[in-house]
């Protein structure tokens, strides 16, 4: 069931042409007292979400509302007990980034009840129908971005390889993986099915190569145990597609610490600092930058919308069903970032100081 819908939504995003990326349209402050909305992000532990967590609250309150921002170390039962008081609290509307999709049907029901909108923030809801809108990237195009540079770093249509290749995406219960698994596998899967890319670790299906929690710790050891089956002999590695940049980080620790070889291209994604360190030291090939502040303005325009009885801005109505029927959606456009276009995209759009990234 969840496979059939998984490819439904592949389809649905690659016929998916509404994009028109994502303005900073954040409305004018009117002052305070609009009623209060709650913001429940998944870990502090991963940079983006702290940056996630005070663009929203700062546009909030800028847009006159009271928040009420929360992070649950990526634990479940604190993530849903956060919403709960939330709700108990008076909060309009909820927005909320899942640490695992499947798990908040119970205390959105109540939302619900209570009248309550829900936007479900950069990672959809799964199987709720208290869910009235979706703001995020176009999950499918990271995957696509990621995918179609090691296609081109690599020549795959005129190069005689075979090239070998190990892959890592994220956790199993954000839908967010399957989806840049899914655009980067697209690109890839016809050299792995014609032989010009080898998986010599096997590791190629999606559960294979998730990585649970998107942690660090658990990319690094699995990586480690991918060196030293297959690549412990000299065997060169030429690529590693990993989804996000806490893959990409404990994969580049795990090669640092084991892998002779010349160094191979990894791809990431969200362009955290050490990443970007990395970039610039050369041990990290590209990351996909989402500008958190585009998403926090198209998703306070989506709360003003709600508080006044409006329609919300979407640019998607086809490709991200969950299970209750397809959420509406605002889609922001990922862009690609490397050690050549870093300075342009982080530091003089002032995302980073240039101190920050020394
Ligand atoms: C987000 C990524 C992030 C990952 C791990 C995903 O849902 O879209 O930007 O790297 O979660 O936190």
């Amino acid at each position: 069931m969840k496979k059939k819908l998984f490819s439904v939504m592949l389809a649905a995003a690659m016929a998916a042409s509404l994009l028109v990326g994502c303005g900073s349209g954040a409305p004018a402050s009117s002052g305070g007292g609009n009623g209060k909305v709650g913001v429940a992000m998944p870990t502090k532990d991963l940079q983006r979400w702290n940056q996630d967590g005070a663009n929203m609250e700062k546009q909030l309150k800028a847009a006159g509302y009271d928040v009420d921002l929360q992070y649950a170390s990526n634990d479940i039962a604190t993530q849903v007990s956060q919403i709960e008081n939330m709700i108990s609290s008076g909060a309009k509307v909820l927005v909320i980034a899942s640490i695992d999709g499947d798990s908040l049907g119970t205390v959105l029901a109540q939302a619900k009840e209570a009248g309550i909108k829900v936007i479900a923030y950069d990672r959809l809801i799964m199987n709720s129908d208290a869910v009235s809108y979706y703001a995020t990237f176009d999950n499918y195009m990271v995957g696509t971005k990621q995918g179609e540079y090691i296609k081109q770093q690599l020549d795959l249509d005129n190069a005689a390889g075979p090239f070998n290749l190990e892959i890592f995406t994220g956790d199993p219960g954000d839908n967010n993986a399957r989806f840049f698994y899914g655009g980067a596998i697209d690109v890839l899967k016809p050299y792995i099915d014609n032989g010009k890319l080898v998986v010599k670790s096997g590791q190629v299906d999606f559960d294979n190569v998730a990585t649970a929690n998107w942690s660090t710790e658990n990319a690094q050891s699995r990586m480690d145990a991918i060196i030293s089956a297959n690549y412990a002999d000299g065997t060169k590695l030429d690529a590693v597609l990993c989804s996000n940049d806490s893959t990409a980080l404990g994969v580049t620790n795990s090669l640092e610490a084991n892998y002779t070889g010349d160094w191979p291209i990894i791809t990431g994604q969200d362009c955290d600092i050490a990443n970007v360190k990395n970039m610039i030291a050369g041990k990290q090939s590209m990351s996909i930058f989402k500008d958190t502040r585009d998403l926090a303005a198209k998703t306070v325009e989506m709360v003003d919308a709600i508080m006044k009885g409006t329609e919300a801005p979407v640019n998607d109505t086809s490709t991200y069903d969950n299970g209750t029927g397809v959420i509406p959606s605002y889609l922001c456009e990922p862009v690609f970032a490397d050690v050549n276009n870093y300075k342009t995209l982080l530091i003089d759009s002032g995302y980073y100081t240039e101190d920050q990234l020394k």
